[in-house]
């Protein structure tokens, strides 16, 4: 069987290199020129562990081209992986599918089955294959598939050779079994379903985990009047399976590729066939306040950041990542900036994306202690394994005025309760061991 995939980001890379880890000649296609001699030189392009070592070792059956027309030709199954953005309205920018349609369209020279990978609103399956239908240069037999992803950034390889289920959904049942068969090795249930029920899957998937996290933030920040201590209730939550434990960590919201994107454009979606989703709605409302918590716990202590020196750990929407995508750190800084504050900052591995965006507005260090040094506050804005690890009794050495604002709970309180510090983080008590009292 031979496999094209159209688009070499997070969904398409990651796909043609575990089913060539399968056994699969892919062809992986891409219009950046760059990228494409980059990955034929054994380089991935983006940042995902596991992903370079794995796309290496299967050299030999990837082929990476910018040339449709020579990897669609004669594919037995061509998956779509291209983005869907979010438009200035909140829905998804379908281009990027509809002209890879277009090529496919004009490409394909014997029947084959193209594959809807990347999220796409409900219908658009449909609409894909008419597209293809009208434009096609040949007389073949094509079907149009949907079959979402799962995978997360930082666990993508992993997520994608052992995934949860895999979700098929079709028309006809032949090409249910087509891509039964693509699947024959990977260990997972495999739920075939019909093709707007696939899609839909996906988008209640996402946003049913972002209405888990804004859930929990809502009720960390009532902890936090009531006196209750978040950490606690989550874990008592989560011993309930009907619950579950995962994703009801509270911080100071989600961001990333997916959530935000995804819950906007479901919402629009909604909204266009006249009907308002609420609780999306109210995920969305509660995450853009969430993103801002620190700032307004800011103001307890000082009434400007004018003039101060704050120290930023933590630039990237989650660990693991250097993707920058609807981070808190993005609509933090320009208020700090426009405050006066003078920003020094930290990240394992988003600094260089971050300078694209702020290249001279901040002083970025190469160590937490050079960040922390001489600085009047902290913002942790990412969980990242430097920054749990970093010693507590530290802050208070190398800061002027130790006051940290924890939005992703780094630290257990009994570790700080012992430092000379002011500690105030998400949905639990402020610890404040300053001698010293503010505004
Ligand atoms: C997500 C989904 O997990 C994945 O299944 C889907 O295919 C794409 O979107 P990703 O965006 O890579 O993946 O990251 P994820 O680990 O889910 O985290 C998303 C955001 O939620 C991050 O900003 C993270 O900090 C936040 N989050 C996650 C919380 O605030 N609390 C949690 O308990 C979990």
């Amino acid at each position: 069987m031979k496999i094209a995939v159209a688009g070499t980001g997070y969904v398409g890379l990651v796909t043609g290199v575990c089913l060539a880890e399968h056994g699969y000649n892919v062809s992986c296609v891409d219009i950046d020129n760059e990228k494409v001699e980059l990955m034929n030189s054994g380089i991935a392009p983006i940042y995902e562990p596991g992903l370079e070592e794995l796309m290496v070792s299967n050299m030999e059956k990837l082929f990476f081209t910018t040339n449709y027309y020579d990897a669609y030709r004669d594919a037995d199954v061509i998956f779509i992986g291209v983005g869907t953005p979010e438009k200035l309205d909140g829905s998804a920018d379908l281009n990027y599918v509809y002209s890879v349609a277009l090529q496919i369209a004009e490409s394909i020279e014997k029947d084959c089955v193209v594959v809807i990978k990347s999220t796409v609103p409900i219908g658009t399956n449909e609409k894909v294959e008419s597209i293809i239908r009208k434009n096609l240069k040949k007389n073949v037999n094509l079907s149009v598939a949907s079959n979402p992803e799962f995978l997360a950034q930082g666990t993508a390889v992993q997520d994608t050779l052992y995934p949860s289920r895999i979700v098929i959904g079709v028309e006809e049942e032949s090409t249910g079994m087509i891509l039964k068969e693509v699947y024959q090795n990977f260990e997972a249930p495999i739920l075939i379903t019909n093709r707007r029920s696939a899609e839909m899957i996906k988008y209640a998937s996402n946003d049913f985990l972002a209405l888990k996290i804004s859930f929990i933030n809502e009720i960390a920040n009532l902890c936090e009047i009531i006196g209750a201590d978040i950490e606690d209730v989550a874990l008592g939550m989560g011993y309930d399976s009907r619950i579950g434990s995962k994703f009801l960590n509270s911080g100071i919201g989600y961001g990333g590729s997916c959530f935000p994107k995804d819950t906007k454009a479901l919402h629009w979606l909604a909204n266009f066939h006249d009907y308002e989703l609420k609780t999306i709605k109210a995920t969305i409302d509660v995450n853009e306040n969430q993103k801002l918590k620190l700032i307004k716990k800011s103001r307890k202590y000082f009434d400007s950041l004018n003039g101060l020196t704050v120290a930023i750990l933590g630039l990237t929407f989650k660990p693991g990542t250097d993707d920058l995508r609807e981070a808190p750190s993005l609509v933090n800084v320009p208020i700090m900036l426009e405050d006066g504050a003078k920003i020094k900052a930290w990240d394992s591995a988003g600094v260089n994306n971050f300078k694209k965006v702020f290249p001279d507005e901040i002083t970025y260090c190469k160590t937490i202690e050079d960040t922390l040094t001489d600085a009047d506050i902290c913002f942790i804005f990412t969980e990242w394994e430097e920054v749990k690890n970093f010693n507590v009794l530290n802050f208070s050495k190398l800061m002027k005025t130790p006051i940290i604002l924890d939005g992703r709970n780094c630290y257990n309180l009994v570790s700080v309760q012992k430092s000379p510090i002011l500690y105030d983080s998400i949905g639990r008590e402020t610890i404040n061991n300053l001698e010293f009292s503010f505004i």
